[in-house]
């Protein structure tokens, strides 16, 4: 198996059947030798820094019901809550000061964030902090509101494909909502000039090593800024509570795959996959992930945006925890650093 990892490596893709054997191979050895092998790549890139990202969850209200999510719109136990400029302000300050230097604002798809609203949202926060960037995840809005965005100031977007299977998309959301419309956001946000980021769950509920196969090609194909990628993890008020979370080993060896195929990606190591292990995210790190983003949400929101269940909250994930971070960090021979933390090669013109 060392070969079609060399492979990977060298060209940067495999053909389906390939794909196919080191996805379906289990061995702790193969694993192994793809996490170091991406490892390295990440670090003849970034070296040893990791990128550190605060996300700032401002709103839990979502017209949406994927099946899959806590906040979708049918599930009534959620308890709502939107922030306000001052206090979506007043994280970045706290953010600021802790050497957060891109802050991320994600949030449901909330009508009441209409695009002029985001507008001003984000030119305050450019205005206050114009040596940070500053990233959106907000979901499907059309060219001309991503265009304001970008125009007020936004650097980069966060836009999960969720998957490339347009079988798999029709079981994972209603029907209002298309892998088609999904993807030409994509290219709208990256022709726009946004740094672009896709990504997917693994292990979701009906995921096939086909779709995974197809998610990997759409990657290569939008060839992508970012890439975020999480364990499944189920949430007790969705229609995939009785579904099994993904699996460590498969997300790990997904991480390094997507580093071989783009060496330069900012690859995060996701909450989720710090939720499922205790060390989730260092681990995340050894198989070439290169990013974490730690919460800056103020603390009496964070247990109401529970996209999954068991979200980890309080703990070392949280931005005033980044100095336990920086020693877990250090502890694994990285270093956290205080920069916008750019996609190396990327220029804005
Ligand atoms: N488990 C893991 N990840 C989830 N997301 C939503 N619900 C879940 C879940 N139950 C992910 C989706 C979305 C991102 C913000 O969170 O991929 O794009």
């Amino acid at each position: 198996m060392k070969d079609l990892v060399l492979k990977l490596k060298e060209n940067h893709f495999l053909n389906d059947e390939e794909f196919k054997r080191l996805i379906e191979d289990e061995r702790e050895e193969t694993l192994g030798f793809l996490n170091k092998t991406a490892s390295s790549v990440s670090k003849s890139v970034y070296d040893n820094k990791i990128y550190i990202r605060g996300l700032i969850e401002f709103t839990n209200y979502c017209k949406n019901d994927c099946y899959y999510c806590g906040i979708r719109k049918s599930n009534s136990n959620a308890e709502r809550y939107r922030l306000n400029l001052e206090q979506i302000l007043d994280c970045c300050e706290t953010g600021y000061n802790l050497g957060f230097r891109t802050f991320v604002l994600q949030g449901g798809e909330d009508g009441f964030f209409t695009d002029e609203k985001m507008v001003e949202i984000i030119k305050a926060i450019k205005r206050n902090y114009p040596d940070c960037a500053l990233t959106l995840s907000i979901g499907e809005r059309g060219y001309d509101s991503y265009k304001a965005f970008f125009d007020a100031g936004a650097d980069r977007y966060l836009l999960r494909h969720e998957t490339a299977d347009c079988e798999h998309y029709s079981r994972l959301h209603p029907n209002n909502l298309s892998l088609q419309n999904r993807m030409d956001c994509l290219y709208n946000l990256k022709e726009i000039g946004f740094q672009v980021g896709c990504g997917f769950m693994v292990g979701s509920p009906y995921q096939t090593t086909d779709s995974l196969i197809k998610d990997l090609k759409f990657i290569k194909e939008l060839n992508p800024h970012m890439v975020g990628i999480g364990p499944f993890v189920p949430h007790n008020a969705t229609p995939f509570k009785g579904f099994e979370q993904g699996s460590l080993n498969l997300t790990l060896k997904l991480l390094s795959i997507i580093r071989l195929m783009l060496p330069n990606v900012l690859l995060p190591a996701t909450t989720a996959l710090g939720t499922i292990d205790a060390t989730g995210r260092e681990k995340g790190i050894l198989a070439g992930a290169n990013v974490v983003m730690p919460n800056l949400s103020p603390r009496d929101v964070r247990k109401k945006y529970l996209l999954y269940d068991n979200k980890i909250c309080t703990g070392d994930e949280a931005a005033e925890c980044v100095l336990s971070l920086k020693s877990r960090m250090n502890s694994i021979g990285y270093e956290v650093v205080t920069s916008r933390g750019d996609y190396k090669n990327y220029n804005k013109e």
